[in-house]
């Protein structure tokens, strides 16, 4: 069992990861009233719900499952309406307890209906796939799409406890561990060269997921360090943006179907990186070794599309409105900053 602690006054909070910690969930969680509203999706709930609520029971809670259809698509302004009356019907008050059961989709929609039920009740985050529970599921960012774009009606709302069970990850699809890589490598790149070294030794999923509970809480660990200093992203917390700013336009590109977020964002970090060697700003021989460790892990570092149209779509996305573009750059492997620039630095990419 390794423990993170979030530190951020009095919404601070524990991470636990822990193999099999779904079966004793229960004795990690406080809800002073008692009833407990679990939301999942119909992937994740026929896998785990009855052993989260079996815990739960036994540790005396009252608990009511709602699903969601998996996928994106819930993840809409739409859906939280329903959810809010089923909370009703269940007679949550502000006293109980929302449970997120499931991977980023889940915990971004039932985060955000938690921060605005009643103005706002407790939840609990146990994520389920590999990159939420590195990255989404730490930091309290919640929110849902419009059909504009992703997460453009959100809050930051911390959860009271993220209980991350390693063992769920053995039902994942190998896209999805791919996918939760590139967030993973991504922390290496930015933040931490012995991760970077550790997961290069790494040959295959069985060797990682021998490894999965220390290496998933280092990544938790780098992000509580980044959320500590900058909550409300503002500052470093950006630096979590690395391969994001070209990755999102290269999703956006395939209407966000046919290339993942884990993928485009390994692509995001080959492509920044290659032009960041070029230009002086980072140290050589990073890229090719960037490259090596995607490549390694089933991650592409380039794919075929008209760079206009993407170097368009990274100006017209919401976080770079305005000519400017502050992209994140390493200077060499574990060490990263903040680069303002414009979406012409792309106009040259491999
Ligand atoms: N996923 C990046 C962040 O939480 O800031």
């Amino acid at each position: 069992m390794r423990k993170v602690h979030v530190n951020l006054g009095k919404n601070s909070y524990d991470i636990i990861v822990e193999n099999e910690i779904l079966a004793k969930a229960g004795e990690h969680i406080h809800c002073a009233g008692g009833k407990i509203f679990v939301v999942s999706d119909t992937n994740v709930a026929p896998l785990y719900a009855n052993t989260l609520i079996d815990s739960l029971n036994k540790a005396g809670y009252e608990c009511e499952l709602y699903l969601i259809k998996a996928g994106e698509l819930s993840k809409n302004i739409q859906s939280i309406c329903p959810m809010y009356e089923a909370m009703l019907s269940f007679g949550l008050t502000r006293k109980d307890l929302v449970i997120a059961l499931g991977g980023g989709v889940v915990g971004d929609l039932t985060g955000f209906v938690a921060s605005t039920y009643l103005r706002g009740v407790d939840f609990v985050q146990i994520p389920t796939s590999l990159l939420a529970q590195v990255d989404s599921s730490v930091g309290g960012k919640v929110a849902v799409d419009l059909a504009q774009g992703k997460n453009l009606v959100g809050s930051f709302f911390q959860p009271k406890a993220v209980l991350i069970d390693t063992a769920v990850l053995a039902t994942l699809p190998d896209s999805f561990y791919i996918d939760g890589m590139a967030e993973v490598i991504k922390y290496g790149c930015i933040l931490d060269k012995d991760l970077f070294e550790k997961l290069d030794s790494i040959k295959d999923r069985a060797s990682f997921m021998e490894q999965a509970e220390a290496i998933i809480a280092n990544c938790c660990q780098l992000k509580a360090n980044i959320v500590e200093r900058d909550e409300l992203d503002k500052g470093d917390r950006m630096l979590l943006n690395f391969g994001h700013t070209y990755g999102h336009a290269v999703e956006k590109y395939f209407n966000f179907e046919r290339v993942s977020h884990g993928v485009a964002v390994g692509i995001g970090m080959s492509v920044v990186t290659h032009l960041s060697e070029k230009a002086g700003l980072t140290a050589i021989g990073s890229a090719a070794r960037l490259d090596k460790i995607l490549t390694q892990y089933g991650l592409d570092t380039h794919i075929e599309a008209d760079q206009d149209e993407i170097i368009a779509n990274m100006a017209n996305d919401k976080k770079n409105l305005g000519k400017e573009l502050v992209i994140v750059l390493i200077s060499e492997i574990g060490k990263s900053f903040l680069y303002p620039t414009t979406s012409e630095f792309f106009r040259e990419c491999k």
